[in-house]
């Protein structure tokens, strides 16, 4: 496994002549690797074959934390993420640092359009222009046939995939599965800020979007009073929601409109915070 901090390294690796031509699959992470990042390794691998290379970027990116997020302490754990790569089989691990990925002020950006500004969005102004912005650096930088992102930031990977659609980027963007724990809680880097007692609060989350899904397929269409009752018990057991809410599958993630209900697949998305932990997940819907 090479290690690169470079973009030109980078780029004298991937085009070295045993390594030409070979399909890259790119899982793009921020560190503090878990089992759902190995999970996307595993799929890129599949996906490239032992002929391909699989690249993992490790960069914690100031870009799409706000001022007041968590960005000075988010977890870097660099020698255990490269133990964890070693293991997974990743070819190669790019970590540029700062400097490296923004050598002068950032003065162009990709600017997302309204799905940027709704939920997430809403919370964390600049966070979606941060992603997008550093995901298509990160892109030009690899070259990927393919990447893989995780469901559980649904809303990034929406917009992640409208954004290489509607730039003709030449990646196919493959969606994984959420990995969770025993008890249902998504797999984040975040759960480590929980405490003990949070940790055994935190699966209610998924509880309650189940329960959001048990409602719709049981034919409930009261998508505010569902949601209203969902957040209430969440509330009433300490949380601090940020929303939870019924949407379209769809690229802006639109509430749904009456006459859409027979056939849209659905989504079930929510961000609470738990403390001062902010978790979010989701749940697909098929009606
Ligand atoms: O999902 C993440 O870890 C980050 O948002 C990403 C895609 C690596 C961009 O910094």
């Amino acid at each position: 496994m090479d290690i690169i901090h470079t973009v030109s390294a980078l780029r004298a690796h991937l085009q070295a002549p045993e390594n030409g031509g070979r399909a890259i699959g790119f899982v793009p992470t921020m560190g503090n690797l878990h089992e759902g990042h190995i999970d996307l390794v595993r799929i890129a691998r599949d996906r490239v074959g032992m002929g391909g290379l699989v690249v993992m970027s490790i960069f914690v990116n100031r870009l799409q934390f706000g001022p007041k997020e968590d960005f000075d302490k988010y977890p870097r754990t660099f020698a255990d993420d490269v133990e964890k790569c070693r293991q997974a089989g990743v070819d190669v691990i790019f970590a540029p640092d700062e400097h490296e990925m923004y050598p002068e002020p950032q003065g162009y950006v990709i600017e997302p359009p309204e799905i940027q500004h709704i939920l997430d969005g809403a919370v964390r102004p600049g966070h979606f222009r941060g992603v997008a912005t550093v995901v298509m650096k990160l892109f030009n930088m690899v070259q990927p046939s393919l990447a893989v992102f995780g469901k559980k930031d649904y809303q990034q990977c929406r917009l992640l995939d409208t954004m290489v659609r509607q730039f003709n980027m030449p990646i196919k963007i493959i969606l994984a599965e959420t990995i969770r724990a025993d008890d249902g809680l998504a797999l984040s880097s975040r759960n480590i800020y929980l405490s003990t007692a949070e940790r055994k609060e935190a699966p209610q989350l998924f509880v309650a979007l189940q329960a959001i899904k048990t409602y719709l397929l049981a034919g409930r269409r009261d998508f505010d009073s569902i949601e209203a009752e969902a957040l209430n018990r969440l509330t009433m057991r300490g949380w601090q929601p940020d929303y939870l809410t019924i949407r379209c599958q769809s690229d802006l993630l639109e509430p749904i409109a009456s006459d859409e209900l027979q056939i849209m697949p659905l989504v079930i998305l929510g961000a609470c915070r738990l403390g001062t932990t902010r978790l979010i997940d989701n749940l697909e819907v098929l009606l």
